[in-house]
C-alpha cells in the first residue's frame, strides 16, 4: 500500500527528475519512482524513463579503461569529464590537443611557462570567472595549470624528498594520476595568501567567491574539506576542475566529489542495464 502511495505521489508532481532529487535519496528507488514522464501524463514507457534523469548524458562520459600491470589507464583522455584519480591513470604519452594559455591574472605576471596553460574549453572559461570576480572586486591569480606528465614527476619527486613518500601522496598526485595532466585544472590564489596554495584561501572573499560561484563557469572544487576519503586527497582549497556547467552545477548542488557523481551515474547505468535484460 505504501508502495503504491508514494509511486502516486511521484507521478503527481510534475515535472522532471532534477538533481536536487538525489539528496532526498531517490538513487535507490526503484526506477518506476525516479522517472517520471515530461507532461506528467502518467504513462510509464519503462527504461526510457531514464533518458530523464538529470545523470543520463553522462553515462556516455565515464572512463573508458584498459588494465595494464595491474594499473588502470584511461582510453578517452580528451573526455572533458575524465576522472583521473589514484584508481585511473593518464598514460605518460598523453598530453591534451588544445592548450592554450588563458587571458588571466597570473601569480608569475607574463612569463611563457608550460603551467599558464588550460584545455580551449577550460580557459575560456577561466577567463569568464575571473572576469566576473574581477566584477565583485575580487582579484583571482591563476598559479598552476597544465603540467606534463614529466613536470608532475619532478614536483612529486620534490615532494617526496621534502616530505617522505606517504605525506606526499596525499597532497601530489603520482605522475600519471594528476587532474594538471588533463589541462582542466587549475590552481587559484590571491594576493593577500601570497599567491600561495594555502588552506586558508578557502576562508579570503576571492576563495569564497570561488566556492560559491566556480560551478556557474563550470569549474568544482575537487579535493574537499571532509571528503578526503573519497579523494583520497587533502583538502586543497585552491585547485579548481574544469567539468563544464551543467555537471558542474549537479555536482555542488549535491556537494559532491567527482567520484561520487560517477558513482551515481555508474549506479544509474547498472539500473538502465538491469531494466534492459528483464
Ligand atoms: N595536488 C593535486 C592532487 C595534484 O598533484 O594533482
Ligand atoms: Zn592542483
Amino acid at each position: 500500500m505504501m508502495h503504491f502511495i508514494s509511486f502516486m505521489i511521484a507521478l503527481s508532481l510534475a515535472g522532471f527528475h532534477t538533481s536536487a532529487d538525489y539528496l532526498a535519496g531517490d538513487l535507490d528507488k526503484p526506477a518506476t519512482e525516479t522517472a517520471t514522464t515530461d507532461k506528467g501524463s502518467g504513462a510509464k514507457t519503462g527504461s526510457k524513463d531514464y533518458q530523464n534523469d538529470p545523470l543520463y548524458p553522462y553515462i556516455a562520459q565515464q572512463n573508458k579503461l584498459i588494465e595494464k600491470d595491474g594499473v588502470q589507464y584511461i582510453t578517452n583522455p580528451e573526455n572533458i569529464l575524465v576522472l583521473a584519480n589514484k584508481e585511473y591513470s593518464l598514460q605518460s604519452s598523453y598530453s591534451p590537443p588544445d592548450l592554450v594559455r588563458p587571458n588571466v591574472t597570473f601569480s608569475f605576471g607574463d612569463e611563457q611557462v608550460e603551467k599558464a596553460k588550460m584545455r580551449k574549453e577550460a580557459g575560456s572559461q577561466l577567463e569568464a570567472m575571473f572576469a566576473a570576480a574581477k566584477q565583485d572586486n575580487l582579484t583571482l591569480y591563476a598559479v598552476s595549470g597544465y603540467r606534463s606528465y614529466q613536470r608532475q614527476q619532478e614536483v612529486f619527486g620534490a615532494e617526496v624528498a621534502a616530505k617522505g613518500e606517504a605525506k606526499a601522496k596525499e597532497a601530489v598526485a603520482v605522475p600519471g594520476t594528476s587532474e594538471h595532466q588533463t589541462g582542466l585544472a587549475m590552481d587559484i590564489s590571491s594576493r593577500d595568501q601570497g599567491f600561495n596554495l594555502t588552506e586558508a584561501f578557502g576562508e579570503t572573499p576571492e576563495g569564497q567567491w570561488l566556492q560559491k560561484n566556480a560551478h556557474n563557469y563550470g569549474f568544482i572544487l575537487r579535493y574537499m574539506k571532509g571528503k578526503e576519503a573519497v579523494t583520497q586527497y587533502q583538502y586543497e582549497s585552491w585547485h579548481y576542475r574544469y567539468v563544464g556547467k551543467d555537471a558542474a552545477t549537479i555536482i555542488y548542488e549535491n556537494d559532491w566529489t567527482l567520484e561520487e557523481f560517477f558513482q551515481h551515474v555508474q549506479a544509474l547505468q547498472k539500473k538502465i542495464d538491469g531494466g534492459t535484460a528483464k
